[in-house]
């Protein structure tokens, strides 16, 4: 037999992380490395944050796992907290952020097959270079080839349109659609954010034609871009948003947020999960919210992302053969390259003890535990120097 015991969907590297230690990771072999990845902005407390290890470890002595057909203390008071702190009247907790896209999607749909609304609006308009999970429906929002190989056919019910293109979007918008599904900032396409018109656009024609405004927060909510949500920066407000990563820091949680307009179409069961929102869960997200909703929380992800940005800025400027551009926000930065990104994102990580995430469109991510501090910053700085120093570009992949 050739096949591993692990599924091998994944193209595993040889670091092999058994310990974390704040903003650093420890492999097997003894390696010690600078986490700028963040289990691609999933530990944003950083790694062995006491806040979380206690809450985790004081909530699984007492309850783990109860069914979601009882009453819900932990849950009431988690999602209170989450009411009280964004534009949300309602949330849906999940296990992944596939799951919270996906409820999201049914909760658009629902919007308009509610009794008394339009159940011929079925259609999502969804975006270039997205990545909405791995799921079936969420592969089929998500005009990405490589992903649907193997898995037709794909789910019907969505439209693709060229991302931050205002015009193409009201173009597509016809009898059968239902809303738009976008991130405000593209995560896996390589930090790209939406531009101010293409956002305040995108909700006027949802006001205009009453369609649903859903936005894939995933990866750029919780805190990263220095607000609670990546959608505050803009000043526009969604309908219905996903959410998961940073949200628990590391333990398995997601959710689907609405209006109480928005969730008008999803009553008693019309949507489950036997996992979704367990005390366990309720009670990592409880410590991760009250920390990371803290105002002077967030002001300094903003004041460590300038910083941050200054430095790469600057970087770059001596570096210009091999880098184009810093875009981002907050703690959610990319480097944009001239050449291929992923033999670089290779080099730091084999050569320089420094992990990163190689994105689309030869972005380098840049994505920190929210809890960094200055010198975090000056060692990465230090790491990203010296890296850029020695690399050679494989001849392959000189652009
Ligand atoms: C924007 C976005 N949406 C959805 C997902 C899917 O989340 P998960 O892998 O937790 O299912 C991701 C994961 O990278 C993401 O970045």
């Amino acid at each position: 037999m050739s096949i591993t015991p692990l599924m091998p969907v994944y193209p595993r590297c040889d670091v092999r992380p058994v310990e974390g230690d704040g903003c650093h990771l420890i492999t097997e072999d003894g390696r010690r490395l600078l986490d700028f990845a963040s289990g691609i902005a999933v530990n944003s407390l950083g790694h062995s944050h006491p806040a979380l290890i206690e809450a985790i470890q004081s909530q699984a002595a007492k309850l783990m796992h109860v069914s979601n057909m009882y009453g819900s203390p932990q849950g009431e008071r988690l999602a209170q907290m989450i009411v009280d702190t964004t534009f949300a009247d309602t949330v849906f907790f999940t296990n992944s952020g596939a799951e919270a896209v996906e409820c999201a999607i049914k909760t658009a749909r629902a919007y308009h097959q509610r009794e008394g609304g339009d159940p011929n609006r079925t259609e999502i308009i969804t975006f270039s270079m997205a990545f909405h999970g791995r799921t079936m429906a969420t592969i089929s929002a998500s005009n990405q080839d490589k992903m649907h190989k193997g898995f037709l056919p794909l789910l019907p019910g969505f439209k693709y349109v060229e991302f931050d293109d205002l015009e193409a979007a009201r173009a597509a918008v016809g009898p059968h659609t239902a809303g738009f599904l976008v991130e405000p900032i593209q995560g896996e396409g390589g930090i790209r954010p939406a531009s101010q018109e293409f956002l305040t656009g995108l909700r006027d024609i949802c006001d205009e034609q009453d369609l649903m405004l859903v936005l894939d927060e995933v990866q750029c909510g919780v805190g990263r871009t220095g607000k609670l949500y990546a959608h505050e920066l803009y000043g526009v407000q969604p309908d219905i948003l996903a959410t998961a990563k940073g949200i628990a820091g590391g333990f398995p949680l997601g959710a689907c947020l609405a209006t109480e307009k928005g969730a008008r179409g999803m009553g008693f069961g019309s949507h489950g999960s036997t996992y979704g929102g367990n005390p366990l869960a309720m009670a990592a997200g409880e410590a991760v919210w009250k920390i990371i909703s803290d105002e002077a929380f967030l002001a300094d992800v903003t004041a460590k992302g300038e910083r941050l940005r200054g430095a790469l800025e600057q970087f770059i400027g001596n570096h210009s053969d091999l880098f184009e551009l810093v875009r981002g926000k907050g703690l959610m930065l990319g480097l944009k390259m001239k050449v291929e990104s992923r033999p670089f994102y290779e080099h730091l990580r084999d050569h320089h003890d420094l992990m990163t995430v190689a994105a689309a469109d030869n972005t380098i991510r840049v994505l920190p535990p929210l809890v960094i501090e200055d010198a975090h910053i000056d060692e990465f700085m230090q790491k990203l120097s010296a890296g850029a120093a020695d690399y050679v570009v494989p001849e392959a992949v000189a652009a």
